[in-house]
């Protein structure tokens, strides 16, 4: 597949070819999307669902986030990553930020980060570019605030909202964002920001226009049991793996598993000597234990 995606190949593809991007969260499914030749896995906060159960992406922690982002990095040969900040990592103050970004960086060995955010967020993206951390933005609905505030809808359907998303979209790429994710926007919105910015849109339910698309990994694999609208699923592995996993049960139960196949054997000729050894063995043993009850009953009497 050859070197590692930088920014720079990101940036360059911008109306050369589109943008691959995937979420993964462990070493086995990263190395597939690499072999696949993604051109970005990103490491999302998402994974507070599909991977911890977590009801949305507000509790993950940072420490949750660093053990995924290093299995993933494990595994990478081609792929750029980025690392989604998890809610609360970036908000509190800038030096907090830094912190957090440079811990994906050294620790994590990722790529970039990504922040969820507009306007509000321009100086703390200033501020992780100028320590050199390139960043991704993410504007349109934001999963770590949607549900503690008007729950998860579509972005961009009115004028004055759609205003505000291009707005976003230009304070991000003024920051010195590499790109920007553009989340359940309106297809008109979505374009409109894609033709204005120099740098690489990513829709999530965002349409066409966009300049490369990001998905979930479970979603496009059918092993999460919600999918939005936007979601193509390209395999039904929940029922896939079902199915595996109740044969292999009824297997062990009724001792179809494991086969000779599955099976190491001793060389006829060792097993022989130690079948006269076991033989030894046994025989001291039944005169030990004989000794035993011996002196049991002595003691009893
Ligand atoms: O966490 C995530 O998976 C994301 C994508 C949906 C863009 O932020």
């Amino acid at each position: 597949m050859g070197s590692k995606v930088t920014v720079e190949n990101i940036i360059g593809m911008k109306g050369k070819r589109k943008i691959v991007v995937i979420t993964a969260y462990d070493y086995t499914t990263a190395r597939i999307c690499d072999k696949a030749g993604v051109d970005i896995i990103l490491v999302g906060d998402s994974a507070a669902m599909v991977m911890l159960g977590y009801k949305d992406t507000v509790p993950i922690s940072m420490d949750e986030m660093l053990v995924l982002c290093k299995a993933v990095s494990r595994a990478r040969e081609h792929a750029m990553i980025v690392a989604d900040m998890p809610f609360m990592s970036y908000q509190v103050s800038v030096e907090d930020a830094l912190y957090n970004a440079c811990r994906f960086i050294k620790e994590g060995n990722a790529d970039a980060v990504k922040v969820e955010g507009g306007r509000e967020f321009k100086h703390v993206v200033e501020a992780m570019v100028n320590a050199g951390i390139p960043v991704m933005g993410h504007i349109g609905l934001k999963p770590q605030t949607a549900p503690l505030w008007q729950g998860y809808r579509v972005q961009g359907k009115s004028k004055e909202n759609a205003c505000r998303l291009v707005e976003d979209a230009i304070a991000l790429e003024e920051a010195g964002a590499f790109s920007i994710v553009l989340e359940q926007v309106t297809y008109e919105v979505a374009k409109t920001i894609s033709d204005t910015l120099r740098i690489p849109t990513i829709g999530i339910g965002s349409g066409l226009a966009c300049d490369g698309q990001v998905l979930v990994l479970h979603d496009i694999l059918g092993l999460y049991e919600y999918s939005p609208k936007f979601v193509k699923r390209y395999a039904d592995l929940s029922t896939t793996m079902l199915d595996a996993l109740t044969r292999y049960r009824d297997d062990v139960l009724n001792a179809r598993f494991p086969g000779e196949e599955h099976t190491y054997h001793m060389d006829v000729q060792e097993y022989e000597r130690f079948k006269e050894m076991v033989g030894m063995m046994r025989e001291r043993l039944k005169r030990e234990r004989n000794g035993m009850d011996d002196k049991e009953g002595l003691a009893d009497e």
